[in-house]
């Protein structure tokens, strides 16, 4: 057994004790009342990053949560691996949905994961992958075989739009100055199914309002006679999808990239068991775009979802009412070459031509982010792939996602660095739901796989 091996084992069960201590503290970014927990969550991180022996690790303030920054340079002509991660977590609601406490870590078999699952917010997505990394360091360094240097930025914003970490990444370009990034933030097909992610969706996030009369009414006296914001709504988001599920949004697919024939046949021999899937989710039938498979629709195509709609009386009982107003919240998914402003632009002005002249409409944009593609040609991908090979015993496919990080993007701007997005989650894992959880498996691969990208991107690197 190789050393780093070997301390992984020795270790395990503190460095999930240690995970558990990060989970616990609720980090959510989303929420003001958290504030003291995520300035918590960032002073253990960096705790943890000096304990696993990095150096220079500082609290890094912005205009909101701090960036842990950390890092260790054993040898300048090395080439360096800047990896980031988040320390923050989506709200754990509805929480009377989860089997246990979300803040309060346990490990449960499952049947996808019968050597159990660290179920908590934050489990997967990112603290349980993201402290991976915290970890492989500490293997790197007890054995003495840290092959790259090395660079920690993990940030508090990344469930809220990353707000602050470009204005962080422009005023240090030189101190994150690296050869390649790495991220476990996304997942994989199965746990006997490796794969890389190779390209993110893009956001475009808005919030819209319908008025009508200036007050809630009695649905009798003026049922009938006057706009119902709420049925007006639920029309127009309606229409924003044809029968074929295509969006009709002017323009919306302008910019989109089609893929060819021969990618899109690539695509297909990457595992996918349509059935199993219906399962998973208790569905009879799976729905989308005309024309594309469920893993098109989920990764290549964009989308337009309603993720959230209130208005009117939500109490117990009936209560005859004509709503003041009704409100929504849609995000768009797109993917290259779709930009988000101009996609919130375009958004906006057919939402408001669309109106009737009985109500008005207000657009509100949120949060956006643009896609992410990824080569796999280069060192970084091939020693990623490498490293999963090690661990797993089997080439990894590449698998484009639907998920996005839309600071991914930006690091390829600003700092002209691709990103390596080699992640261990699974989608059974129900990040941002109720019952998140991580396979104890999937941590433990992803501190072995770790040292081993290293390894071989140090290798790659100077041939
Ligand atoms: N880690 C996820 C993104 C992800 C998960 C990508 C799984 C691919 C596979 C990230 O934390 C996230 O939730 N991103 C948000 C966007 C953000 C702007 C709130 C998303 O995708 O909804
Ligand atoms: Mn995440
Ligand atoms: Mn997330």
């Amino acid at each position: 057994m190789s050393s780093q091996k070997e301390y992984l084992e020795q270790n395990k069960e503190r460095f999930v004790e240690e995970l558990f201590e990060l989970l616990r503290i609720p980090s959510i970014s989303a929420d003001s009342a958290y504030k003291n927990d995520v300035l918590k969550t960032a002073d253990a991180v960096a705790e943890s990053l000096r304990k696993a022996g990095a150096e220079n690790v500082e609290i890094c303030e912005t205009p909101g949560y701090p960036i842990v920054y950390a890092d260790k340079i054993v040898d300048p002509s090395l080439p360096t691996v800047l990896v980031y991660g988040h320390y923050d977590v989506q709200p754990p609601d509805p929480l009377d949905l989860w089997t246990t406490e979300p803040f309060e870590p346990v490990i449960r078999k499952t049947e996808i994961h019968p050597d159990g699952a660290i179920f908590a917010r934050g489990a997967c997505d990112d603290k349980g992958q993201m402290f991976m990394h915290v970890k492989a360091l500490e293997v790197m360094n007890q054995t003495g075989t840290l092959a790259c240097n090395v660079k920690f930025m993990i940030e508090g914003e990344e469930e809220v739009g990353s707000e602050n970490l470009g204005w962080f990444v422009s005023r240090n370009q030189e101190k994150l100055a690296a050869d390649v990034i790495l991220i476990s933030d996304t997942g994989m097909i199965a746990n006997d199914s490796p794969s890389i992610t190779t390209g993110l969706r893009g956001l475009s996030y808005v919030e819209v309002k319908v008025t009508g009369p200036n007050r809630d009414l009695h649905s009798g006296l003026y049922g009938g006679a006057v706009a119902n914001p709420i049925n007006v709504l639920t029309n127009m988001i309606a229409s924003l999808q044809d029968d074929n599920k295509h969006i009709t949004i002017p323009g919306f697919y302008e910019d989109v990239q089609e893929l060819s024939d021969a990618e899109r046949e690539a695509m297909a021999k990457a595992p996918f068991n349509l059935d199993n899937y219906k399962k998973a989710l208790d569905l009879s039938d799976v729905d989308g775009e005309l024309g594309y498979s469920t893993m098109e629709r989920a990764s290549i195509r964009p989308t337009l979802d309603v993720n959230g709609i209130w208005g009117g009386y939500q109490g117990e009982g009936a209560k005859t009412v004509i709503p003041s107003w009704a409100k929504a919240k849609i995000s768009m998914r797109l993917v290259p070459h779709q930009e988000p402003g101009k996609i919130t632009e375009l958004f906006q002005k057919h939402f408001e031509a669309i109106a009737p002249k009985s109500v008005k409409v207000e657009v509100t944009p949120h949060h956006g982010g643009l896609p992410y593609v990824s080569p796999t040609d280069d060192p970084g991908y091939r020693a990623a792939s490498k490293a999963m090979e090690d661990s797993f015993g089997k080439t990894p496919v590449p698998v484009r996602s639907g998920g996005s990080i839309p600071i991914v993007a930006l690091f390829e701007k600003e700092l002209g660095l691709k990103s390596i997005l080699m992640g261990f989650g699974l989608d059974s894992d129900a990040i941002h739901s109720p019952n998140e959880h991580y396979g104890l498996f999937n941590y433990y691969k992803g501190i072995e796989t770790i040292p081993h990208f290293f390894k071989h991107f140090a290798a790659l690197k100077s041939e």
